[in-house]
C-alpha cells in the first residue's frame, strides 16, 4: 500500500492495545494492526498519540521584537512543542490592528510551514484602548482573523467593549480579554498578598481580574456574545466563571502552564524570570486552577509564551518585562501539573490542548478526533520520558523559562501537520 507516513505501534489518546496509522494525502487513511506501505515509517511502539495542540494565545514578537522571538524560531518552538496552529497576538511594533499587519503575519507563518499562524487582531486601534479597530477588514482580510484582544492590556472602557463584543458576534469571533483593571493595578509587581509584602513589591491584587471577568460576562450575556478571558490566575475568578457558565453566559477561559504549577513563593530569589502578568499567584489559587481545568469551568490551556531577549529580563526586577516561554514546556508542565496527579488523562489533555482550543479558535481541520478521514494532524508523545529544561537549548530567541534546570516528564517525539511531520526527535523539519 502506499502512503506519506507510516506511524506504528501507537496507542491514540494513550487507550487500548497498539495500533498502525497510515496516512495519505495529509488524512488519515487507515488504522490497523500489522499494516504494512511504501511509506515513511515512524517507529512509535510505547508512544502515545494525541491530536496536534492549538495555542491560543503565543506572542512571536514579529514585526517589530525580532530580538526576542521572529515568526520563524517561534514556529520552531511551537513545532518542538508538539503545536501545529498558534494564535499570534498582536501587541507587536506595528500592532497587528489593521488587515495589512495580520496578512503579512499569516504570510509568513505560512511561508515557513511549521505550525498554522493565525493572528489574533487587535480590538482598539494601536492598543490605545479608545477607538475600536476595523475587525471586519481583519475578519475579511486572508488571515480569516477570528479573535481578537488588546492582550497586554485590558479593553477596559465598558462602552467599547460592549461594542466590540456585538461586534465581534456578528462576524462569529470571539474577544479574548487580558482581564485586569489597569485602575487596580498602578505599579503593580507581584500577587497582592504575604509574599510581595515581605519583598517590598507593589501588588497586584486578584479583584483587578476577577471584577473585570464579572463585568465582561455581563456585557457577554447581553450581546449575546462570545468571551474568552485570557490567562485566569485566581481562584476569585474561577468562582465568577462558574457563576456564568451555569447562567448560559457564552463564556471560555484559559489558564497558563504556569499558573498550574507555580506560585509567588519562586519569588524570593528576586530573579524577574518569574515576573509575569497576571502575577503568580498562591498555593491555593494554583491549586484551583488545576481543579478547574479538570471540572472544564477552565476550557484550555494556553502557553501566553511570551519571549523577551537578555536586555529586557535581566534587569532589576521593577524594569524587567513580563513574560515566560512557554512553548516547548507546555506538556511536560501539563503532565506534572495535572497528569501525574491523576486530574487529567490523555484523552484530557487531548481536551484542553487541541479540542477545545481549536473549537474556541474556530479552526476546522484542526483538534479533530483520531479516525479514519480525519486531518492527520497530530502530536507523538513519550509518557515516559524525562528531560532537563534548558534555556539555551530551546528555539526561542529569548531563553527566560521559569523552568531552567528542572527535570520534566513526557517528550514530544515527533509533530504531524497534515501528514507532514514538523518536528522529530527534538528537530524540526528541514
Ligand atoms: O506576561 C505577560 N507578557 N503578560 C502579558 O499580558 C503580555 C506578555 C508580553 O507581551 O510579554
Ligand atoms: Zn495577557
Amino acid at each position: 500500500m502506499t502512503g506519506d507516513l507510516l506511524i506504528r505501534g501507537v496507542r491514540p489518546y494513550g487507550e487500548g492495545e497498539p495500533v498502525d496509522v497510515l496516512v495519505r494525502d495529509g488524512v488519515v487513511a487507515e488504522i490497523g494492526t500489522r499494516l504494512s506501505a511504501t511509506a515513511e515509517v515512524l517507529d512509535a511502539s510505547g508512544l502515545v498519540l494525541l491530536p496536534g495542540f492549538v495555542d491560543l494565545h503565543t506572542h512571536l514578537r514579529e514585526p517589530g521584537g525580532e530580538e526576542s522571538e521572529t515568526i520563524e524560531s517561534g514556529s520552531a518552538a511551537a513545532a518542538l512543542g508538539g503545536y501545529t496552529a498558534v494564535f499570534a497576538m498582536p501587541n507587536t511594533d506595528p500592532v497587528g490592528d489593521s488587515a495589512v499587519v495580520v496578512e503579512h503575519v499569516w504570510r509568513r507563518g505560512a511561508e515557513i510551514g511549521l505550525v498554522d499562524v493565525h493572528p489574533v487582531g487587535a480590538v482598539t486601534v494601536g492598543l490605545g484602548g479608545e477607538r475600536m479597530a476595523e475587525l471586519a477588514s481583519m475578519a475579511s482580510s486572508r488571515a480569516r482573523v477570528r479573535m481578537f484582544s488588546d492582550d497586554g492590556r485590558c479593553v477596559h472602557d465598558p462602552m467599547l467593549m460592549r461594542r466590540a463584543l456585538e461586534y465581534a458576534t456578528s462576524l462569529d469571533a470571539v474577544i479574548a480579554q487580558h482581564a485586569e483593571d489597569p485602575r487596580l493595578t498602578e505599579g503593580a509587581q507581584a500577587h497582592e498578598g504575604v509574599v510581595a509584602a515581605r519583598l517590598g513589591l507593589a501588588g497586584w491584587p486578584a479583584t483587578a481580574e476577577e471584577t473585570v471577568v464579572a463585568r465582561d460576562c455581563a456585557l457577554a450575556r447581553d450581546a449575546g456574545a462570545r468571551l474568552h478571558v485570557c490567562h485566569v490566575s485566581s481562584a476569585h475568578t474561577v468562582a465568577v466563571l462558574r457563576a456564568a457558565k451555569a447562567a448560559g453566559v457564552r463564556v471560555t477561559a484559559e489558564v497558563t502552564p504556569h499558573h498550574l504549577l507555580l506560585t509567588d513563593a519562586t519569588l524570593t530569589a528576586y530573579d524577574p524570570v518569574h515576573k509575569v502578568n497576571p502575577p503568580l499567584r498562591t498555593a491555593d489559587d494554583a491549586r484551583e486552577m488545576r481543579n478547574a481545568l479538570a471540572e472544564g469551568v477552565i476550557d484550555v490551556v494556553a502557553t501566553d509564551h511570551a519571549p523577551h531577549a537578555a536586555q529586557y529580563k535581566d534587569t532589576e526586577w521593577a524594569a524587567a518585562r513580563p513574560g515566560m516561554l512557554g512553548l516547548q514546556t507546555a506538556l511536560s508542565v501539563l503532565v506534572r501539573a495535572c497528569v501525574e496527579p491523576g486530574r487529567l488523562d490523555w484523552r484530557g489533555v487531548a481536551r484542553v490542548m487541541s479540542q477545545r482550543p481549536a473549537e474556541i479558535g474556530r479552526l476546522r481541520d484542526q483538534g479533530r478526533p483520531i479516525a479514519v478521514g480525519e486531518p492527520a494532524t497530530f502530536t507523538v508523545v513519550d509518557p515516559d520520558d524525562m528531560w532537563t529544561v534548558r534555556g539555551a537549548g530551546l528555539a526561542s530567541r529569548g531563553t527566560n523559562t521559569p523552568y531552567e534546570g528542572m527535570r520534566l516528564p513526557a517528550t514530544v517525539v515527533a509533530t504531524v501537520l497534515r501528514g507532514r511531520v514538523t518536528a522529530r526527535e527534538g528537530k524540526v523539519a528541514a
